[in-house]
């Protein structure tokens, strides 16, 4: 089966992007499943439930999450009744939410991880032990297995793809908005990417208006982050597994601008 896998979509130019190319892209890479970060879909920040909703009845099969899902308290609700939208699965016990879900997607069984790093990032559970966790609740329940790795730094997503090599179809990484050139597939039979870049502005730091986080920098002091406008560009990965075996057969970088 293919897999579309879209990096972090960044406010509402990112979103129009993606809505108007999807069904285009189903098509043109015969596509059976589409996940997408929607961490960042609401305003560059976070992601609402009207937001959520829109982009799960646009074509994306599942909606994956990371740090900035905690936004929206308004969210929370969601987060517990729809098992499509996935917050990053190491948070304390009895946040609301789910980390991972298992969807029938053409009588195939295919279960979304979603995770986050803990290197230069909030403090969090121990993401490796809870893919142990979660991979051996998986046992029988699904052919395929995908991963979103939510982390920051480039070490902590490799160690996690050796850590996860054999045992997952595809393992991607998101948040840093900046895609990676390493997809691959581990010998293992694990497709992998650092990280999938984003859907959103790409004249901009990492989709938002770049002259307020340079001030910023200059400043030290804070400054209000605004969504940018301009080119849009459409990064991911088109990921092909084979559903008997559940390894990765190739692994497709993405990236539309
Ligand atoms: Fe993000
Ligand atoms: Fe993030």
């Amino acid at each position: 089966m293919k897999i579309l896998f879209l990096g972090d979509i960044v406010g509402r130019p990112g979103r129009t992007a993606v809505k108007e190319r999807l069904g285009r892209l189903r098509e043109e890479h015969g596509l059976d499943m589409v996940v997408a970060n929607g961490e960042n879909a609401s305003g560059g920040l976070g992601l609402s439930s009207k937001v959520a909703r829109e982009l799960l009845g646009a074509g994306i099969d599942v909606l994956t999450s990371g740090n900035h899902i905690w936004k929206f308290r308004e969210v929370y609700n969601f987060l517990t009744t729809e098992p499509r939208l996935l917050r990053p699965d190491n948070f304390p016990q009895g946040v609301p939410g789910r980390g991972f879900g298992v969807f029938e997607m053409d009588s195939v069984r295919v279960a979304v991880v979603n995770l986050q790093g803990r290197t230069f990032m909030q403090p969090v559970d121990c993401p490796f032990k809870a893919a142990d966790r979660i991979l051996a609740d998986l046992k029988g329940r699904a052919e395929v297995i995908l991963v979103d790795f939510h982390a920051e730094a480039t070490s902590e997503k490799t160690a996690m793809a050796w850590h996860l090599e054999g045992r997952v179809s595809v393992l991607v990484g998101t948040h840093t908005h900046i895609q990676t050139s390493d997809a691959r597939v581990l010998p293992g039979g694990t497709g992998y990417i650092t990280d999938l870049g984003m859907c959103g502005p790409v004249d901009s730091c990492l989709g938002m208006k770049s002259q307020p986080i340079l001030d910023r920098f200059l400043s030290g002091l804070p400054t209000r982050f605004e969504v940018a406008g301009g080119r849009v560009a459409i990064q991911g990965v088109v990921a092909e597994v084979d559903e008997t075996t559940g390894r990765a057969r190739s692994m497709e970088l993405l990236d539309l601008s």
